[in-house]
């Protein structure tokens, strides 16, 4: 039976995933407590004793914001310096690697959504810490698998996700403001853990390549305020949802990418992002 390292297991992804169990595989998980990725020592001992076939790296830092000023140097050690050297440990073991990154590693220029192939040119720390980790990764080790995907939200309720936020928000404001310049690809993380599983039961012929996978949209992405609506009218809950820009909403320190729709060119399939957004509110009830 194979074997599974995960890394990063407290976050929302990596509880999906581990969720979504597939008896084939052993799952060995670690959280940034018990394996902090950014002491060599540690992964390199724990991958010696656990002899897992596949490293799956769910570790990474996420608050883009402080990404930009307090936290630039943790932004860059965890996303881009350990997922380089994570890969050269998966080298080193000859195991396969397969490491998360982000819509954020492009501008948001193009208007009809990000092939997997297209230039990366990010726009602020943490896309590009993200990108660096691709590239470090990809370089050092070839067969590193790289999965982008964008928005997430999963995980139940004990997880800070715009979709829980916009769900205690109609239980307890009569207005909410809400971001409509910015569109996105949303990627409900069940989705996207089966889509996960089904490319680690066909990882021998997959490796080195880059997949985007998120939710199925027909057009060129969804607005927050778009989202939101969504969830008001599957909830049956009335507030008024006041359309503002990203500019007015943020501090203005951090710039990101206006249209970064993900287009998914493989064969690994996630469903209609309504149906995954209706089923994940299911869950929170
Ligand atoms: N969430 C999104 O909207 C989104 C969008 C696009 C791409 N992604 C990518 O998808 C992946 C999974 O995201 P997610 O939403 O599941 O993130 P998450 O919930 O923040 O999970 C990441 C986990 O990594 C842990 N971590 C941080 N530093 C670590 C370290 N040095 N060693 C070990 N663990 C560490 C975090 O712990 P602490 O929180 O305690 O630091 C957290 O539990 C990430 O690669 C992310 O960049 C996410």
């Amino acid at each position: 039976m194979k074997k599974i390292l995960i890394t990063g297991a407290d976050g929302m992804l990596a509880h999906d995933f581990i969720q979504s169990q597939k008896n084939k595989f052993q799952i060995i998980w670690f959280d940034k407590s018990v394996l902090d990725i950014t002491v060599l020592h540690n992964i390199d001992t724990i991958v010696q004793n656990v002899k897992p076939d596949i490293i799956l790296n769910c570790a990474a830092y996420l608050n883009a914001e402080k990404a930009e000023k307090e936290e630039k140097k943790r932004n860059f050690d965890v996303n881009a310096l350990w997922v380089f050297n994570l890969a050269t440990i998966a080298k080193k073991y000859q195991k396969d690697f397969i490491t998360l990154s982000t819509d954020y590693v492009f501008d948001g220029q193009k208007r009809n959504g990000y092939n997997e192939t297209d230039i990366q040119n990010p726009l602020n720390n943490y896309g590009l810490a993200k990108y660096l980790g691709e590239k470090l990764a990809t370089e050092i080790y070839s067969n590193t698998l790289i999965i982008r995907t964008s928005w997430l939200y999963g995980g139940g309720k004990n997880y800070d996700n715009f979709v829980n936020t916009i769900v205690w928000l109609l239980n307890n404001e009569k207005e909410i403001k809400i971001v409509n310049n910015q569109f996105w690809s949303p990627t409900y993380t069940m989705d996207l853990s089966m889509a996960i599983w089904e490319i680690i039961s066909n990882i021998e012929f997959l490796r080195w390549k880059i997949f985007h996978l998120s939710n199925d949209i027909s057009n060129n992405g969804i607005s927050w305020f778009d989202f939101a609506d969504r969830i008001c009218k599957i909830k049956k809950k009335w507030a008024q949802l006041v359309p503002c820009s990203s500019e007015e909403y943020e501090s203005g320190d951090i710039s990101r990418p206006k249209f970064s729709k993900l287009n998914n060119n493989s064969s690994f399939l996630l469903r209609n992002w309504e149906e995954g957004l209706k089923e994940y509110l299911k869950r929170l009830e």
